[in-house]
């Protein structure tokens, strides 16, 4: 035979031309279930990605948490009664989604973004991952907007600046929620976005704080988002993420500040065991899992103070953590403690002999708030915490009936109406410029002669007396932010007014 070199080139240069490869560029997506039970599925399917949404019989949907080499275990975030093994299971090749937006606003929803109010569907602008990056240092400021809380205590000694995290920890009945729900009250009127996160409640318990909230007129900037005590374990588990996305929308789209409470996260730490034990993960320390740091750590450093570069917004997160008899230094407590940027330590002593807020002076810190505060606030509060801490301690001592020298009394006259002037009342919470007047009044002994039991009393009179007689003190106060010297004088004159008006108990006549 006679072959062609040239012929037998160009042969093969056009089949090589023509050669299409015949690969299988689409990973199956589809496989089948091998497990299910407690709300926990395990399917064969291949190429997940780490929460992904995975549909089961009947749309319902799961999440995909353990990838393993040739299986998928899977959270089901709905009844699961009627998914069987050998049911078929596909990939949705989506993230887990929450809906965001204004819609949102006024709603009270569970974590897949379900109405629970009875107002009828959401019908959401936006919808969010539940896992976002949280911004990197560059692309954060420090904070520098006081959030406050209208709480006494708080705003003088442990201030909350906006993007920070500042931890609420104590044990049961301490007044942790009624702390975060008067700090969503005082946020009418300030252009702050409320999430409240309620995870492992009773179901009335929420009710109730949704009542409050609407009676006090704060559901209109604030949404609810509850996995109650009798929902599975999945649920709860991705309750503080869907907060924290819908919180996310607000501050990345809109650049506007938001506040986010997480009620409470010994709960999710909880229903995180729960789920991590069913999925036969490893336990490690008190049976938690080994990434139950990196769960509550990627949840709380998704709050920030956005550089004006990328157009500001802020997102302030306030966890709470219950702690068993006190014991601060369990487990999740120290673990939270250290991701946050302080803490405000509630303490079941003080409550019940009567200091409410039962803020423990010396336990409880704010590491980056005093940048934010009001210089008024500064000037007046600059050195309260050290100095009731101190009083605590003198306190303690003088309880022992040894002679006193008269500072060490002055101290303890001064710090016995300090405390007593801290006192406030649930669903009180107080504008900044009252705060202020009242404090001052403190903090130059101008109570000191005022027995302990009237000091509420002279408090309420005394505001009263400003609105009517000095109004132009909250008014300076307010507007120029500090103390100048015509408004400390203005305040001296109204205390010493009032006093001369404000009947001794003997002579009261009302
Ligand atoms: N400042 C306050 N003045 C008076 N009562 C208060 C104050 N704060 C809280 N309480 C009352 O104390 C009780 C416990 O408060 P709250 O429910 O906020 O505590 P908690 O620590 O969140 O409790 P739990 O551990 O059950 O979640 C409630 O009955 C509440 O009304
Ligand atoms: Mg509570």
């Amino acid at each position: 035979m006679d072959y062609k070199i040239e012929e037998i080139a160009s042969i093969l240069i056009q089949q090589i031309k023509g050669y299409e490869p015949e690969l299988e560029v689409e990973t199956e997506s589809r496989g089948t279930v091998t497990y299910v039970g407690d709300g926990i599925a395990r399917a064969r399917l291949e190429g997940v990605m780490a929460g992904e949404l995975l549909e089961f019989p009947g749309g319902v949907y799961g999440m995909a948490l353990n990838l393993e080499e040739d299986s998928v275990g899977a959270a089901i975030l709905g009844p699961y009664f009627h998914i069987k093994e050998g049911d078929e299971v596909k990939r949705t090749f989506r993230i887990m989604e929450v809906p965001s937006g204004e819609a949102l606003i006024g709603r009270v929803v569970n974590p897949v973004g379900l109405p629970l109010d009875g107002k009828g569907p959401v019908n959401p602008s936006a919808y969010r991952p539940i896992e976002h990056p949280a911004p990197g240092v560059v692309q954060r400021r420090p904070v520098h907007v006081p959030l406050q809380t209208g709480i006494k205590a708080i705003d003088s000694m442990i201030p909350i600046g906006r993007g920070q995290r500042e931890l609420i920890i104590g044990d049961r009945q301490t007044g942790k929620t009624a702390l975060v729900v008067d700090t969503i009250i005082n946020q009418k009127g300030q252009d702050v976005i409320c999430i409240y996160v309620a995870i492992g409640q009773k179901a009335s318990t929420v009710a109730g704080v949704v009542q409050k909230l609407e009676e006090t007129g704060a559901m209109e900037y604030t949404t609810v988002v509850a996995a109650n005590a009798g929902e599975p374990a999945p649920l709860l588990y991705i309750a503080p993420y869907a907060g924290c996305a819908m919180g996310e929308y607000f501050m990345y789209e809109q650049h506007r500040d938001v506040l986010l409470v997480y009620d409470d996260l010994s709960k999710h730490a909880v229903a995180y065991r729960e789920l991590s034990l069913l999925l036969r993960r490893p336990p490690g320390r008190e049976a938690y899992p080994g990434d139950i740091f990196y769960l509550h750590s990627r949840l709380l450093e998704r709050a920030a103070c956005l550089h004006e570069s990328l157009g500001g917004g802020t997102l302030t997160a306030l966890p709470i953590i219950e702690t068993q008899a006190g014991d601060v230094a369990a487990y999740i407590p120290t673990n939270v403690i250290s991701i946050t940027d302080g803490q405000i330590y509630l303490e079941s002593d003080l409550f019940y002999a009567g200091q409410r807020p039962a803020i423990n002076v010396g336990l409880s810190v704010s590491r980056v708030g005093g940048a934010a505060q009001l210089a008024a606030m500064k000037q007046v509060a600059g050195h309260l915490r050290l100095d009731l801490a101190q009083y605590q301690e003198l306190a303690a001592f003088a309880q022992f009936g040894t002679d006193l020298d008269k500072a060490t009394q002055a101290k303890l006259t001064q710090g016995a109406r300090m405390m007593e002037l801290l006192k406030q009342g649930q669903y009180r919470p107080m504008p900044v410029e009252e705060q202020i007047a009242v404090i001052y009044a403190g903090v130059n002994r101008h109570l000191d002669d005022i027995p302990v039991e009237r000091v509420g009393a002279f408090e309420e009179g005394y505001l009263r007396f400003l609105h009517s007689s000095y109004p132009q003190v909250l008014k300076n106060i307010r507007e120029r932010k500090a103390l100048d010297e015509e408004t400390q004088a203005l305040l001296d004159k109204s205390i010493a007014e009032f006093k001369k008006s404000f009947a001794q108990p003997d002579d009261e006549v009302q």
